[in-house]
């Protein structure tokens, strides 16, 4: 089901089904990608901790994130915890088994010399949807959708309740929308919890407050729906 590459250098896998001769020379000279500035990127600038680009590769469109190396020190505090892209990569795959909406994992490499890892990447299928950020701006033409969405948010948010799962950035920014229903995007700090202990409520409860503080500060009215239904829907039932 995956290739797989281990050396000192270099740790990759990806989704048989999809390494083709073209994926494999991509994930070969991955940076002459990121240096072309014909390419299109979602996300690029100087400084930034990612950098997110879209891909076609087999005629098929694909996103790959950048987690770009923070300097040595940040490297050598990385050592012992497994990068951002496996990470995303491994969550991504938790949230599949669960029927928990996000974009289907291709590949994750990390380059760079033995556990001191230098840029790391994940790669993905494209979702062809709407932008939270698009959806909930002021003077929204989407507005009509909003009711639908918050219930769909309230049915993921008991999905991840119940799978003991965190996203520690959840917001409608980290969401796609496609035909009104979530995808969740973003996965570099979700956490997997054992127990259903005070943490993981305190942890899940912070996540629904962001969200809603988020999208507050985004459009007033769109929280104002959401807030109550939410809070209702997803509170009142777990
Ligand atoms: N698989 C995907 N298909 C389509 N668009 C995507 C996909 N993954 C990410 N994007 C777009 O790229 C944006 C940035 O992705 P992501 O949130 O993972 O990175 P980030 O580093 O957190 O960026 P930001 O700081 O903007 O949140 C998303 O808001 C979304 O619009
Ligand atoms: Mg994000």
């Amino acid at each position: 089901m995956y290739y797989q590459e281990k050396t000192l250098r270099r740790f990759l896998i990806c989704r048989k089904e999809y390494y083709s001769a073209e994926m494999k020379a991509f994930l070969e000279n991955v940076d002459l990608y990121f240096d072309n500035t014909v390419n299109k990127f979602i996300k690029k600038a100087p400084g930034e901790a990612t950098t997110v680009g879209i891909i076609k590769i087999n005629n098929k469109k694909f996103v790959i994130k950048r987690y770009n190396p923070k300097g040595f020190w940040h490297c050598v505090k990385r050592m012992l915890r497994p990068s951002r892209a496996l990470r995303s990569w491994k969550n991504s795959h938790y949230l599949e088994q669960h029927g928990i909406s996000t974009p289907k994992p291709v590949a994750v490499l990390i380059e760079g010399f033995g556990p001191i890892r230098d840029k790391t990447y994940f790669l993905m299928e494209y979702v062809d949807g709407l932008r939270g950020g698009d959806i909930f701006k002021r003077d929204s033409e989407h507005q009509s959708s909003w009711d639908k969405i918050f219930q769909e948010i309230s049915l993921l948010l008991k999905k991840l309740h119940a799978a003991k799962v965190t996203h520690d950035d959840f917001q409608h920014n980290n969401m796609l929308f496609v035909n009104e229903y979530p995808v969740l995007l973003d996965l570099d700090h979700m956490r997997i919890h054992k127990y259903n202990s005070l943490w993981f409520r305190h942890n899940f409860r912070k996540d629904i407050d962001n969200f809603l503080m988020v999208l507050g500060e985004t459009n007033p009215d769109a929280w104002q729906m959401a807030e109550t239904m939410i809070n209702n829907q997803t509170i009142g039932n777990l």
